[in-house]
């Protein structure tokens, strides 16, 4: 009875802010002239695809809809466990049954009711360079037509994972008929990434992050078809993970309790792989490495030098082995970051037994840094393993570092260019414009940033991997990564995924800005926090009270801001200034967008 009546009462709460809203809209499109403001040519698809082309019907799905495999791996358990995933988010609001489903009547035919995977290949390694590519053709089952309903077709099951990522994201809940429908049907869309390495790093040194948060990132890492989890797991602060072989490494991490053993290690890959999602671990030398001496003081030059860590033992190297074998049975991809900046190597020259040994060695520091790191690279490269290292390893040593090393810019602007020309593969993270923690950066940086700038030649191009976001995690923990990550980190993605042409022309306040808005917004209707695009500084929180498809965007160091189109039917476009209690006045004018319904 109190269940019944409670329900009843927010149903009159619901009713009443829709008339809240048609009141309002009215308001709206009365107080100016009626401008259309949105490009009717826009598809609310993000990453966008490399190609695409739509009809004009609306189709409604099937809350039942089924699965049929066909291929060598339509039957693969990733394909099916993806489908479950995706059932869950596309039917989100029809799983659930209630008295009221009988009162409103359900819908007994659906346009769509089964989803047609084919997949070519059986083979499920997940490897750089991995075939991502698919065909995603939704069409009406007239009952004639064999090629009806959704088919999505791919060459490995990774690339079936981003067509039902695609599938999902044209599909709507119309709150109307209480059904899924999609829009602008029949569909056809082929897609396939522009870079093969599309990464995110997190940091779980500076701020522990738990295991299921790390899971929460692989989500929606997934749902940008963001390919590669940086996992830059130690650093001078602390040492969280478990490593067997060297028990006492662990020592270093803040508490035993912000700990990863091997098994949530291992957990964490499996759950990615089912994502299409790589973890590249990074173990960062010398430098960044001050923690592992908690376990083991010896690997300190001496107490007063704790970094970088002390080139003059073997038993450095020892460890670094150990730890390498031990790491190389969790981590399958062929990738492994041994890091290398930042290394301030004065200290060793003031220990008496490492300044003992460069002079024995007749080794300057900066010889010694680059031993180090050669040495390194041999210990990775005996264990199958592609070295990453960051730049200043490059930009110090170039033509000593092995010809197989991929160098992972950060510090500005035209490091690939230069890495390229001497051969060797490059991952684009100028920190000016993908850095996440530098909360300063707006979202247009983020999305104009392009790896091959300053890259002509096509062979040279093709040495650039892909780019990479960071999440240095110095002021962002469980509490608020999610949101420094989104939504600025689908701005990198889709530039790392879409082709250049399709995203480059015209005004990307026009193409973009408004496409952005709704994929952040479809990432809190997932449960990502990604926080409001056009705030002063990323991460803040909204200004007041409002839509999350009504969006708000700061013009300035004053209380001024322009209020973007919704999306999802309602259009709105005007200026104004917020008052004290944070109420927008405005101008604007209304309109609705074909492909979504107005609520
Ligand atoms: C609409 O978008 C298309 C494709 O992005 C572009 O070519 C066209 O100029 C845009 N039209 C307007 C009015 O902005
Ligand atoms: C839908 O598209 C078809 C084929 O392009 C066209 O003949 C028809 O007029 C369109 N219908 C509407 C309502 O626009
Ligand atoms: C996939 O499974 C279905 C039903 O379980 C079966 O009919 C079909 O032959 C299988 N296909 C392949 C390629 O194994
Ligand atoms: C240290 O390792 C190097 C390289 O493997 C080797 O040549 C050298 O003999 C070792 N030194 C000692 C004292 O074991
Ligand atoms: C030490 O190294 C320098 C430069 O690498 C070289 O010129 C010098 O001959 C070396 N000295 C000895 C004793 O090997
Ligand atoms: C897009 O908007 C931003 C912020 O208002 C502005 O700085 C930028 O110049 C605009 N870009 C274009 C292409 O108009
Ligand atoms: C804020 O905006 C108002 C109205 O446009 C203007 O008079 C004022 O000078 C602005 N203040 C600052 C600090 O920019
Ligand atoms: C708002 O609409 C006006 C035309 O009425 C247009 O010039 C302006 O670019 C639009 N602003 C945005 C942010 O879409």
């Amino acid at each position: 009875m109190f269940t019944i009546s409670f329900t009843a009462f927010r149903s009159t709460i619901h009713v009443f802010s829709f008339f809240l809203i048609l009141i309002f809209s009215g308001v709206l499109s009365d107080s100016v002239n009626s401008v259309p403001v949105v490009n009717d040519s826009l598809t609310y698809l993000w990453p966008l695809p490399t190609e695409f082309t739509s009809g004009n019907e609306t189709l409604s799905v099937d809350p039942r809809l089924s699965l049929a495999g066909a291929g060598n791996g339509g039957n693969s358990t990733i394909v099916r466990a993806a489908f479950d995933r995706y059932k869950r988010i596309i039917f989100k609001h029809t799983n659930r049954f209630s008295s009221f489903s009988l009162l409103r009547g359900i819908k007994p035919v659906y346009d769509i009711t089964t989803l047609r995977i084919v997949v070519n290949s059986e083979i499920e390694e997940l490897q750089l360079g991995v075939d991502e590519s698919y065909t995603l053709y939704v069409a009406k089952n007239d009952g004639q037509s064999i090629t009806g309903d959704v088919t999505i077709e791919a060459n490995t099951v990774y690339g079936a994972l981003r067509g039902l990522e695609t599938f999902s994201q044209l599909c709507t809940f119309d709150y109307s008929s209480k059904s899924v429908l999609v829009y602008q049907a029949p569909w056809y869309i082929q897609d396939k990434p522009r870079f093969s390495y599309r990464g995110l790093l997190l940091d779980t040194s500076r701020h522990y992050l738990p295991v299921d948060v790390i899971k929460q990132i692989i989500d929606s890492m997934s749902y940008a078809k963001l390919n590669v989890l940086h996992w830059h797991v130690i650093d001078e602060q602390s040492f969280p993970i478990e490593i067997p072989s060297y028990p006492n490494l662990w020592r270093g991490s803040y508490t035993k309790w912000e700990r990863y053993t091997v098994e949530d290690a291992i957990e964490i890959v499996n759950y990615a792989k089912l994502r299409g999602i790589n973890i590249m671990a990074e173990v960062d030398v010398p430098g960044h490495a001050e923690s592992w001496g908690k376990g083991y003081p010896d690997l300190w030059p001496s107490s007063s030098c704790r970094e970088p860590l002390d080139v003059s033992k073997n038993y450095t190297f020892d460890v670094i082995s150990g730890m390498l074998t031990d790491m190389r049975e969790i981590f399958p991809f062929e990738l492994f970051h041994l890091g290398g900046d930042e290394v301030n190597t004065d200290c060793w020259n003031t220990t008496p037994h490492v300044k003992e040994w460069l002079q024995d060695k007749n080794l300057t520091t900066k010889e010694a840094y680059q031993y180090f790191v050669l040495r390194a690279q041999q210990i990775a490269l005996s264990k199958n393993w592609t070295p990453v290292n960051w730049e200043e390893t490059f930009n110090t040593f170039a033509e000593n570092l092995h010809p197989r090393t991929v160098v992972h810019n950060w510090l500005g602007p035209g490091v690939c260019p230069k890495a390229v020309a001497k051969g060797f593969r490059c991952i684009f993270s100028n920190q000016g414009v993908w850095y996440l923690d530098h909360l300063d950066v707006p979202w247009h940086e983020f999305y104009t940033a392009e790896p091959l700038e300053g890259i002509d030649d096509s062979s040279q191009q093709k040495l650039v991997l892909g780019g990479e976001v960071c999440m240095w995690a110095e002021t962002a923990d469980t509490s608020n990564v999610q949101q420094t990550i989104w939504p600025r980190a689908a701005a990198a993605a889709e530039r790392l995924w879409s082709s250049k042409e399709a995203i480059s022309s015209g005004n990307i306040n026009e193409t973009a800005l408004p496409r952005l808005h709704y994929f952040r917004c479809l990432l809190n209707r997932r449960g990502v926090q990604a926080a409001p695009l056009t705030n002063k500084l990323a991460r803040t929180p909204p200004i007041g009270p409002g839509s999350c498809y009504i969006h708000t965007k700061w013009k300035g160091g004053n209380d001024s801001l322009i209020l973007f189109e919704n999306v999802n039917g309602l259009i709105i476009n005007g200026s104004g200034t917020i008052d004290g209690r944070g109420q927008p006045w405005w101008d604007a004018s209304c309109a609705r967008h074909p492909q979504f319904k107005v609520y």
